[in-house]
């Protein structure tokens, strides 16, 4: 997913908008950009292809020195990864220039009237229609402002752009249409900010505007004004955000997914954060807004989510369906939004998603909301679109995940998941005070229990160096395990490139059993609970066939090594929050064989961080 910054005030445009930009490569992109209103009075434009350090030679080899810039990482939709398609991208009369997330869908007319009245684009991209209408409107005669709310009607699609022009040299213009990535607005002292994303700004300020759907903003060095696209005033609310401007850097680690895997004891600890009380044995979920008429409405929940944020979905279900007895189903956000489902008032639709903004699952939101549903969200990033459209969410505050490869935000959602449950059980008359001390209790345990996981990495390394050259892999689960087991196998084929499939270890039988030789490694999830015997039963079925068993066993567990060929232990928890420490070994093993295998292990190819494209 592309990369928005912008600049206005006192400081280097340039190099404001520059380190923000590095504060988004996680996005994922393949070309990056920097316009600056140069002090000549002209724009001035440095942009390259590949990584953003390309840009930085760039600049530092043919500096642009303003206080007024726009910026850009480009995830290539329309037009191939170059230096002509990256952004910014400038009009013909080099009167404007814009940065752009998303798909203008109707780019093609646009383009042929434009061409019909003499525009030459310099670009294959569908952005470049966006700064070759404003121009057209300013050479009509139109102010700034009006021009581009003109060119905005026009356009068709999820978009989010921010627009400069050397008419308004003080003003920027952002606007957001639908769900192409958010567009957030900084507050500073006489100099204001504007990024797709926290992070790119978090060092400058913690006061931030996040746009909605059809909202613009005009943005100088000490106002700002934001409207519907009629220019009809607003008043969003400022977020004061309390991340740790820290927590975006990798500090010690190698990579930021390997810091987030070790932020996970501190991310349930800060999930928990004014919502459980340990002393009392009792849980809240304030901004859920769960009123026990509501509750007691529902027959039951959908959740729906993409990726990782899917099989934190189905784990989630064993959750709630056993503390809360409402039925729980999951679905993909990208198949649900196409089905016809059977939602009415009755029904709870629960997005989860760290991002906040991932286009399937928002869509398959909002056609739930339009069904009658309660929308809820459990969501990693403030302000983000899902959270807003919710009747309801739980924070993940997991802290920024910036890393592809979602880690924290997975665990952190389980716990939010279980907590949900623990909540609509209480007021459901499903778990009493007594019931409700135990549950809290067994969750008080579970960072340490992750802290004590993350102690020994070496026996991960050990386990890459073996497993590093396999082509294939194969992650069984039962149960509630099951779930971690997709999840294991997305880990490790997203970082890694190693095509890896999560199964449910009763299904081999049918069929995947064939699959298995000695060049087929086997993860299977053999905790103590009521399935252990029959995951014995599974690793020993794969052994007779020449399969290579690494089994995930309870510490303490003496007769697993007898069956598998590798062991990693992990603490007892009960059954329901297994699943959170189960993960972590998952996590471990794909991180170090995408090392060893020397990947990107941060921005893995072909993937975005965010996906709000469908
Ligand atoms: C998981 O490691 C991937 N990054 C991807 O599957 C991700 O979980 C999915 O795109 C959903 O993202 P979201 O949680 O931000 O909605």
């Amino acid at each position: 997913m592309c990369g928005i910054v912008g600049y206005v005030g006192p400081r280097d445009a340039a190099t404001v908008v520059y380190n923000g930009l590095k504060r988004l490569e996680y996005r994922g992109y393949d070309s990056a950009g920097v316009a600056v209103l140069a002090q000549n009075g002209h724009i001035a434009i440095r942009r390259d292809v590949g990584k953003l350090g390309n840009l930085g030679s760039l600049l530092a080899e043919s500096p642009v020195s303003g206080e007024i810039g726009i910026g850009h990482t480009r995830w290539a939709t329309h037009g191939e990864p170059s230096q002509r398609n990256a952004h910014p991208h400038v009009g013909m009369n080099g009167r404007v220039v814009v940065v752009h997330n998303g798909i203008v869908e109707n780019f093609l007319p646009l383009r042929e009237e434009l061409e019909a009245e003499g525009v030459t684009f310099a670009s294959e991209t569908d952005t470049e229609v966006i700064v070759q209408l404003v121009e057209r409107y300013l050479e009509s005669g139109l102010g700034f402002e009006t021009a581009v709310r003109q060119t905005l009607a026009q356009l068709e699609g999820a978009n989010a752009v921010v627009v400069m022009s050397v008419d308004q040299p003080d003003e920027l213009i952002c606007a957001r249409l639908g769900n192409a990535g958010g567009i957030t607005l900084g507050i500073g002292h006489d100099e204001m900010f504007i990024a797709s994303d926290i992070p790119a700004i978090l060092e400058y300020t913690r006061n931030m505007i996040f746009l909605e759907n059809r909202q613009m903003a005009l943005v100088t060095r000490q106002s700002y004004q934001i409207t519907d696209l009629a220019g009809v005033p607003l008043q969003p609310e400022v977020h004061n955000i309390n991340w740790d401007p820290v927590s975006a850097v990798k500090g010690e680690f190698k990579h930021f997914m390997q810091k987030e895997i070790h932020d996970q004891p501190q991310a349930l600890i800060d999930t928990m954060r004014g919502r459980v009380n340990f002393e009392k044995g009792t849980i809240a979920l304030p901004e859920m807004n769960l009123t026990p008429e509501l509750v007691h409405s529902l027959n039951k929940i959908i959740i729906v989510a993409c990726g990782t944020s899917y099989y934190a979905g189905l784990v989630g279900k064993f959750m709630i369906e056993a503390l809360s007895r409402i039925p729980v189903e999951v679905e993909y956000g990208s198949e649900f939004r196409y089905y016809d489902p059977i939602i009415d008032e009755k029904t709870a639709v629960l997005s989860i998603t760290q991002s906040g903004e991932t286009a399937d699952t928002l869509v398959a939101s909002e056609q739930a909301r339009a069904k009658g549903a309660t929308l809820w969200s459990i969501v990693n990033v403030i302000g983000s679109q899902s959270m807003r459209i919710s009747d309801g969410y739980i924070a993940m505050q997991a802290g920024p995940e910036i890393g592809v490869a979602s880690t924290k935000a997975f665990t952190t959602s389980l716990a939010d998941m279980y907590m949900l449950g623990c909540v609509l059980g209480e007021i459901r008359g499903v778990i009493d005070p007594v019931r409700m001390r135990e549950l809290v209790n067994n969750l008080a345990h579970i960072p340490s229990l992750a802290g004590q996981l993350l102690e020994n990495e070496a026996v991960y390394e050990n386990l890459a160096s073996v497993f590093h050259g396999a082509q294939n892999f194969l992650f069984l689960g039962r149960g509630i395990n099951y779930p971690v087991a997709l999840e294991g196998a997305l880990k490790l084929k997203e970082i890694s490139y190693i095509h890896a499939e999560g199964y449910p270890a009763g299904e081999m039988k049918h069929g995947p059993i064939a699959l298995i030789d000695e060049t087929m490694p086997i993860v299977a999830l053999a905790t103590n609970d009521r399935l252990y015997d029959k995951m014995v039963s599974n690793i020993q079925q794969a052994k007779t066939r020449g399969g290579i068993v690494l089994a995930v066993a309870t510490e303490g567990n003496k007769t697993i090594a007898n069956e598998a060929d590798y062991v990693i232990e992990v603490p007892a928890s009960s059954e329901l929050l297994q699943p959170i420490l189960n993960t972590i070994p998952m996590q471990l093993l794909s991180y170090h064989v995408a090392v060893w295998r020397g990947c990107d292990v941060d921005q893995p190819r072909n993937l975005a961080k965010s996906v709000t494209v469908e």
